[in-house]
């Protein structure tokens, strides 16, 4: 299947928009900003974007409830400072996701609220609905009271997102569920065309696509869900070969093979490699994740199913790790930086598209507070960016600090970009050295391929990527020993060192080397 060329040598910077840059110091971040940090996002490695949603909405969630998904919300700028955004980011070689959210809208959204008039209407089916105001079935979220139609709607996520209307896979109550190949439910689709192809005229590369195996319901297999984003690909292939659609959806084989998506998430969830690699617990609630130091554990069980996911998926599309993102705790609430720099080594030399979450480049804390526009634990992860030591909020807007979106980090030691970048040790120089060797060598890229060489009990691991490319980790607080002979070495952080015919790691050694 054909992909967008670019994706082979994509890094991705996540952009959460409220929190990156403000350039009207109204204490909120905006698409001017962001294109006033275009050069620093590229100069870091960056070539890609994924704005999360940055449409007309209630901000219940973040903007994850799109009340106008053909407007920029004016709290960021104007559709016309996103095409800009768009054209100074090709400037400079540079792609960008949008945020489609396709499974919900706000309950604000005029799709919805004429859904919700008693009068049969265009939009009646766009949501899924009950048959009456008393007919609540077993296992699905409803709201009933908060209209005049009489039904209760479904809800896809929280309160203020119904669920849009794609249609059942199994119909198990044909009073009220409509078969996913229904003419009455083919509209909620087209829309959706409609909105990505209104901003791929506009200039956008693609979209990153919220909760996109949620589509169809009573869909166990999700065949019927993966038939409908076949649709959205076809559209595509045919007018934007070039453009990425990458799934929110931790399950590569069935987003990529299945539902035709070039790229899909792997996310934190249990039982995958993000989960082994950053962030895995004992009992205890001692941290066993394979790149904490103490932790000792053999990378067998963290590469098992993805070694197999990637075998699955190669030549159909490509596995994404991420760095975080604006769900989850940062990386920095699970790992130090020592361990976090061997992580980033990890991260930058795995095969599919990697993705960093803003500010985890420079280590950012993850700050637990009161909730904010339905972020509730997450809010901690999307705080301002920390753009140097200045008052009174740290490079990121010129507001009073009472006035901010989120407060910046005040602590004494609060990494900022300028610090980081002046210092030859940061973890944002190793994060940048590492993309820089990334985009230098083919070996590195999404789609050359990953064998694993030596993965001894004690954490040694070494892979090669490509032909020629090899990486040797040794993320413990203790030397090991490899017998893999390092040739000649592009990257070293801690020290590979041969002796007697075997290869003495020093403790939290990563070596990129090539033969
Ligand atoms: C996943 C998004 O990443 C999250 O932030 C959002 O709350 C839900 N989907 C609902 O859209
Ligand atoms: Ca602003």
């Amino acid at each position: 299947m054909p992909q967008p060329a670019w994706l082979d040598d994509a890094v991705f910077y996540q952009i959460y928009p409220q929190s990156f840059c403000d350039a009207n110091g109204d204490g909120i971040g905006d698409i001017e900003g962001i294109i006033s940090k275009l050069d620093y996002i590229r100069r870091t490695g960056f070539n890609a974007l994924w704005l999360n949603p940055c449409f007309v909405s209630p901000f219940k969630d973040a903007g994850y409830d799109v009340q106008d998904y053909f407007k920029v919300a004016p709290r960021y700028g104007t559709n016309d400072d996103l095409v800009r955004l768009f054209d100074e980011a090709h400037r400079r070689n540079m792609h960008v996701l949008l945020d489609l959210v396709p499974g919900h809208t706000s309950d604000r959204c005029r799709w919805f609220k004429m859904s919700a008039k008693p009068l049969r209407n265009k939009y009646s089916d766009r949501y899924i609905w009950s048959n009456s105001g008393w007919s609540r079935p077993d296992g699905y979220n409803w709201v009933v009271g908060n209209a005049d139609r009489n039904g209760a709607y479904m809800l896809n996520f929280f309160l203020s997102q119904p669920a849009l209307n794609y249609g059942f896979n199994n119909i198990t109550d044909a009073d009220w569920q409509i078969s996913y190949r229904d003419k009455r439910v083919k509209p909620t689709m087209v829309a959706m065309l409609k909105v990505m192809r209104f901003w791929l005229d506009k200039g956008a590369d693609g979209f990153r696509v919220d909760m996109a195996d949620s589509l169809v319901k009573n869909d166990p297999d999700k065949s019927a869900t993966a038939w409908l984003w076949r649709k959205a690909r076809r559209m595509l292939d045919r007018h934007y070969p070039q453009a990425a659609l990458v799934s929110e959806w931790c399950n590569a084989p069935v987003a990529i093979n299945k539902a035709g998506f070039h790229c899909d998430f792997l996310l934190n969830h249990g039982g995958k490699l993000t989960d082994f690699a950053f962030y895995k617990r004992n009992e205890q609630g001692a941290s066993c994740a394979y790149f904490c130091k103490t932790a000792h554990v053999s990378a067998q069980q963290m590469l098992q199913l993805y070694l197999d996911e990637l075998a699955k998926t190669r030549n159909n599309g490509y596995i994404c790790v991420v760095s975080g993102n604006h769900d989850v705790e940062r990386l920095s609430h699970y790992l130090d930086e020592s361990e976090r720099k061997l992580a980033f080594v990890f991260l930058l030399t795995l095969p599919g598209a990697p993705f960093v979450y803003y500010g985890d480049e420079i280590g950012m804390r993850y700050i637990a507070q009161q909730s904010k526009e339905g972020g509730f634990h997450r809010t901690g992860s999307r705080t301002p960016m920390q753009w140097d030591d200045a008052q009174p909020n740290m490079g990121f807007s010129t507001a009073a600090s009472g006035k901010l979106y989120l407060d910046v980090d005040r602590q004494q030691d609060a990494p900022c970009v300028s610090k980081q970048m002046s210092n030859g040790n940061s973890l944002w120089n190793v994060v940048r050295t590492l993309a820089e060797i990334r985009h230098a060598q083919a070996d590195l890229h999404a789609s050359s391929e990953m064998t694993v060489v030596e993965c001894t009990p004690q954490g040694v691991l070494c892979y090669r990527r490509g032909q020629h490319t090899y990486v040797l980790l040794n993320p413990t607080d203790c030397p090991q020993v490899s017998t893999v002979s390092v040739g000649s070495k592009i990257f070293e952080l801690g020290t590979a060192s041969e002796k007697d015919g075997v290869t003495m790691l020093a403790p939290q050694t990563a070596v990129i080397f090539q033969k």
